[in-house]
């Protein structure tokens, strides 16, 4: 973990809700994502760690549906985000300043490990990939939102499916093409990467 990223993603943390997929404020992003994260994560309560968690938009989310969730960013003020997040949801979420890459969790302790738009921000995505498959319980999965975006920075979905396959046997990728998920339409690269056990 680079003190870079941190001061880097310190400085996003103000202005990050802004973005309707990051804050989830409009109700109709917020149905969007719970509409698709939910059904991927079994029967409450699971063990769900939201690594590169930000302002804890996701796991506040997965909480309130009654998971147990923990979130991870390397940024003090994305975790404080969250943690406050959290307070005024009521819910219950274990957020921690640490690094992603190398997470500071139980191996095999989650149903699900959850990471959104973090992959492509690490130096070592694979490396990373292989240290977060060692948190899930035998039958936990993987559950990965990343994009190439029109910015250019990102990770395209076949690089994402080949690392993870690197790492387990399965790996599903979906494109996310439905303007409600991100507030507007998109035309740039948006996917889900599931790896069931
Ligand atoms: C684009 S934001 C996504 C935040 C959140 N996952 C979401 O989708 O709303 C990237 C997040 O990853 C965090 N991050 C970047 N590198 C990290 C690392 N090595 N360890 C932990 N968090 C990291 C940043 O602090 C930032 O909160």
């Amino acid at each position: 973990m680079t003190s870079d990223a941190r001061e880097f993603w310190d400085g996003q943390a103000a202005t990050f809700d802004q973005e309707p997929d990051h804050g989830l404020l409009d109700p109709e992003v917020r149905r969007a994502w719970a509409d698709l994260l939910l059904p991927l994560v079994p029967p409450a309560p699971a063990s769900v760690v939201d690594l590169g968690c930000g302002t804890g938009s996701l796991a506040v989310l997965l909480a309130q549906a009654g998971h147990a969730v923990s979130g991870v960013d390397l940024s003090g003020r994305m975790v404080r985000a969250a943690r406050e997040k959290a307070r005024v949801a009521a819910v219950p979420v274990d957020f921690t300043r640490g690094d992603a890459a190398d997470p500071p969790c139980a191996p095999a302790s989650f149903d699900v490990v959850l990471a959104r738009h973090v992959l492509w921000a690490l130096p070592d995505p694979g490396g990373a990939l292989a240290r977060w498959v060692r948190l899930l319980k035998p039958d936990g999965r993987l559950v990965l939102v990343e994009g190439r975006w029109s910015t250019g920075a990102g990770l395209p979905a076949e690089r994402v499916r080949e690392l993870v396959l690197g790492v387990r046997e399965q790996a599903v990728v979906r494109h996310l093409t439905d303007p409600a998920l991100w507030g507007r339409a998109v035309e740039d690269e948006r996917y889900l990467v599931v790896s069931r056990s």
